[in-house]
């Protein structure tokens, strides 16, 4: 019963998470398209008054006119709409998310005795502090003389990021590892809007009310930050839908995969921001971010491919007497406990994902699937059933042999 509610409370909470994210980056999407596609107001007044760009729009039925101001306007309007809490509601579900299932269930998400066998606490401990870290070292190199050098601040960012996947790829499961790399990050987001973000623009707004000229130094740290989170959305998302991929956070070498994969994410936002601005450069979008961002996808694509004939790799003409008996038997103590329409795994409450694997025909109508998750090590999951080497590469010799019956 507590395993069932707990599945509801996961679903809920997924949920919300989703639907907050949609607004929160929606929102932030609209405002990097709204900035870079500004243009100087028509009437000489209006620049007068103190606005920096205007654009017309038309959506839902209707004409849209924003207009930017410089810094601020000549008088607040009475009502001022901010954006903050689909920021902060996507962080509170999501690290709500990340304690139900990677930290509450550490043994079956997040840690791989086989990458490091690490106690549960030990692995909880381990991913709050990159967590926290991650944001002091990342607030930090954007506060140091680093910061006023666009460039090299993203350079130094990207590195000690690289580092961070490599490093959690060799604590955690991948699985966990790529989770966690996407926490840190979107809590870096999210740290950007409270700390930063939101401060400035409060500071913008006091300094209107008590007749004081506005400091531009909070608004431009804000609009370096923003910046910044335009770059990051892409990796986040991947890292969130990642864990339906084994074959990414399964990989062999599966930091190079986060890192390949986050580095094409950023540069293919690279180069739709570098769209927004196209009338600036007279209609020319550089092509380089989008090449570079599908070189690296292309290559992660080819890197994985599975080479014909892996997990077959001792194939013999004959299969051994009594070796489909013997699959039965793996298949029944190390994944039907999970894999069953009632399983016996303690915290399992339903088939994962659906799956059956309790006759030969459910077995055999997922034989790639499973061949897949056997070859990523990624399955059972957390080895929580405490599958051997010797039974592994039984199971993916049999599906080598074309799983005869
Ligand atoms: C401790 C529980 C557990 C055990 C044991 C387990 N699995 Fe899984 N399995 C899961 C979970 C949870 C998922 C869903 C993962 C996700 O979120 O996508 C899953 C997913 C899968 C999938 C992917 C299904 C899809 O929709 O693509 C396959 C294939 C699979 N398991 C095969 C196996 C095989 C084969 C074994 C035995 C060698 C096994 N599993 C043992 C928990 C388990």
């Amino acid at each position: 019963m507590v395993t069932y509610l707990l599945d509801w409370l996961g679903l809920l909470l997924r949920w919300l998470h989703v639907v907050a994210g949609i607004a929160w980056i929606g929102a932030s999407f609209y405002f990097v398209w709204l900035d870079n596609h500004l243009q100087a107001p028509a009437g000489r007044e209006r620049s007068d008054q103190g606005v920096a760009g205007e654009l017309w729009a038309v959506h839902g039925g209707g004409f849209y006119r924003s207009q930017k101001y410089q810094l601020a306007p000549q008088v607040l309007p009475a009502t001022l709409h901010w954006f903050y809490w689909e920021a902060y509601t996507t962080w509170l579900s999501g690290f709500a998310l990340l304690c139900l299932l990677y930290f509450f269930r550490a043994e079956a998400y997040l840690i791989d005795p086989a990458v490091a066998a690490i106690s549960k606490p030990m692995a909880v401990g381990i991913a709050v502090g990159f967590l926290i870290a991650s944001w002091l070292i990342y607030d930090a190199l954007c506060r140091s003389p680093l910061g006023r050098h666009a460039r090299a601040l993203t350079a130094v960012i990207g590195l000690a990021l690289a580092l961070e996947a490599w490093g959690l790829c060799q604590l955690f499961s991948g699985r966990g590892a790529f989770m966690v790399f996407g926490s840190a990050i979107g809590s870096i987001m999210v740290a950007n809007v409270l700390f930063v973000i939101i401060p400035g623009q409060r500071e913008l707004v006091r300094a209107k009310q008590q007749g004081r000229a506005p400091d531009p130094a909070p608004g431009l740290r804000g609009k370096q930050r923003s910046v910044h989170n335009t770059y990051f959305t892409l990796p986040v998302l991947f890292v969130m839908i990642s864990n339906h991929y084994a074959m990414t956070f399964g990989a062999r070498h599966n930091w190079l995969v986060l890192i390949a994969i986050s580095f094409a994410g950023a540069c293919l936002r690279a180069w739709f921001v570098a769209r927004h601005r196209a009338a600036e450069r007279g209609g020319y979008v550089p092509a380089l971010p989008v090449l570079l961002g599908v070189l690296a996808l292309a290559a992660v694509v080819v890197a994985l491919a599975p080479a014909p004939g892996r997990g077959a790799a001792r194939t013999q003409a004959m299969a051994p007497a009594g070796e489909l008996s013997r699959v039965q038997r793996i298949v029944q103590v190390r994944c039907m406990p999970c894999h069953a329409a009632n399983p016996t795994q303690a915290g399992f409450s339903a088939a994962p994902n659906g799956l059956l694997l309790e006759t030969l025909d459910q077995l055999s109508a997922h034989l790639p699937e499973v061949q897949q998750q056997l070859l990523a090590r990624t399955m059972p999951l957390g080895n929580l059933t405490a599958m051997t080497e010797d039974e592994r590469s039984a199971m993916l010799m049999w599906i080598g042999h074309g799983a005869r019956r």
